[in-house]
C-alpha cells in the first residue's frame, strides 16, 4: 500500500506538544513525525475500535512473530519470543530495567550530549548520573574510552545507557566501538542498556 509522504497535515489545535507553539516557529526538537500513520495500522485500529469492547486482552503469538520477523528481515537478528517484554515505551522500559538492575545510590553512565530524558529518568528512579562525554573532533563524535573505563571502574557504576543510533549526534556505533564498550563493561560488571529506538533509520550496516 502506497503512502503519501508529501501530504502536509496541520496538527495545530490537536493538543500536539510539538505544534502547540507560535506560528513562526518550526518545531524540530522532538522525535514526532508529521506523516500519517501507515494505512494498514489505521485500518487495524479502526477495526479494533469498531468492535466496541476494550476489556483485558492477551498478547497473541502474531504480536511476537511480527516483531521477530521484522528484526530478522531488517537487521539479521534472531530473537526468541521469551526475550520480548511488551511495554508502553522506551522510557518506561529503561525505568523498569534500571529499577530491577540497580539499587538506590548506584550510578548510571550516559554519553552526552544525549537524549535529555535519560537525565530525568535516571534521577526519578533515584540513581546518580555519571557523564562519559563524547569527544567532538572534525565534525564527528567519538567515545572517550579512557574516561569510560575510569568511570566504569567506580564500584557504584552499575549501568551504562547507550543510544544507538545516537540521539542527537547521529552516530551509528561501529562493531569495534560496541566491542570496546562491551569489553570495558564486562570487566567492570557494568550492565549495558542499549536504546536502539532509532535503529530503523539506519540505511546501511556500519563496517
Ligand atoms: C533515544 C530515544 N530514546 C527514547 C525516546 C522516547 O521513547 P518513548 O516515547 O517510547 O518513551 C526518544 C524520543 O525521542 C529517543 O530519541
Amino acid at each position: 500500500m502506497n503512502q503519501n509522504f508529501d501530504e502536509i497535515i496541520s496538527r495545530r489545535n490537536t493538543h500536539s506538544i510539538k505544534w502547540n507553539t507560535s506560528p513562526d516557529i518550526l518545531p524540530m526538537w522532538i522525535a514526532d513525525m508529521d506523516f500519517k500513520t501507515a494505512p494498514k495500522i489505521i485500518e487495524a485500529l479502526q477495526n479494533r475500535v469498531a468492535h466496541g469492547i476494550f476489556g483485558y486482552t492477551e498478547t497473541p503469538d502474531e504480536f511476537y512473530n511480527s516483531i521477530i520477523k521484522w528484526w530478522k528481515n531488517k537487521h539479521g537478528l534472531s530473537l526468541e519470543k521469551e526475550w520480548i517484554v511488551p511495554i508502553t515505551g522506551v522510557i518506561p522500559a529503561l525505568s523498569a530495567a534500571m529499577l530491577s538492575l540497580a539499587e538506590k545510590g548506584d550510578t548510571v553512565l550516559i554519553q552526552p550530549p544525549v537524549y535529555n530524558h535519560f537525565y530525568s529518568t535516571i534521577t526519578n528512579c533515584g540513581f546518580e548520573i555519571a557523564e562519559n562525554n563524547l569527544i567532538y573532533n572534525n565534525g564527528i563524535y567519538t567515545i572517550d574510552f579512557e574516561d569510560l573505563e575510569r568511570k566504569a571502574a567506580d564500584p557504584k557504576a552499575k549501568l551504562l545507557i547507550i543510544s544507538n543510533p545516537h540521539n542527537p549526534v547521529g552516530r551509528v556505533w561501529t562493531k569495534e566501538e560496541l566491542l570496546h564498550i562491551a569489553l570495558i563493561c564486562k570487566k567492570h560488571h557494568v550492565i549495558v542498556l542499549s536504546d536502539e529506538i532509532h535503529s530503523d533509520l539506519v540505511f546501511f550496516f556500519p563496517s
